[in-house]
């Protein structure tokens, strides 16, 4: 139904994905998912990841939990017979080990 993928070295995550079945969305899994996650990653301080410009739906998640868009990698993915930016978002975490 859900799912998140994340890489982490020391103290920094980099979030690879995360995804929810198309028909479970909007009923507040990616968010519980997202924050229940983060809370299973003690010793990290920050976590980054990039998203599509396009992807409206992650963008507000994240927003949603007070990721911040740090920067844009400019057209970075392919899309359709154009290209479209990267949007770079990062969370700072106060580590608590
Ligand atoms: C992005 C994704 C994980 C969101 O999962 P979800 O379970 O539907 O999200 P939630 O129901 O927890 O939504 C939490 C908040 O995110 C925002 N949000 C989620 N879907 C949205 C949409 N389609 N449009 C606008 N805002 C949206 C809203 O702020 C929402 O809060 P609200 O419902 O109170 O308004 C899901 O759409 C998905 O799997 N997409 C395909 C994979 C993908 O793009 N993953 C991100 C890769 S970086």
């Amino acid at each position: 139904m859900a799912a998140i993928w994340y890489q982490c070295v020391a103290e920094r995550a980099e979030l690879i994905d995360l995804r929810v079945t198309a028909s479970c969305r909007r009923q507040g899994l990616g968010k519980q998912l997202l924050w229940a996650s983060l809370g299973a990653l003690p010793s990290v301080t920050q976590v980054d990841l990039e998203v599509r410009d396009s992807n409206i739906a992650a963008r507000a998640l994240y927003r949603s939990l007070s990721f911040q868009e740090t920067g844009r990698r400019r057209d970075y993915y392919a899309l359709g017979d154009g290209r479209e930016d990267a949007v770079l978002m990062t969370l700072a975490l106060s580590s608590c080990a």
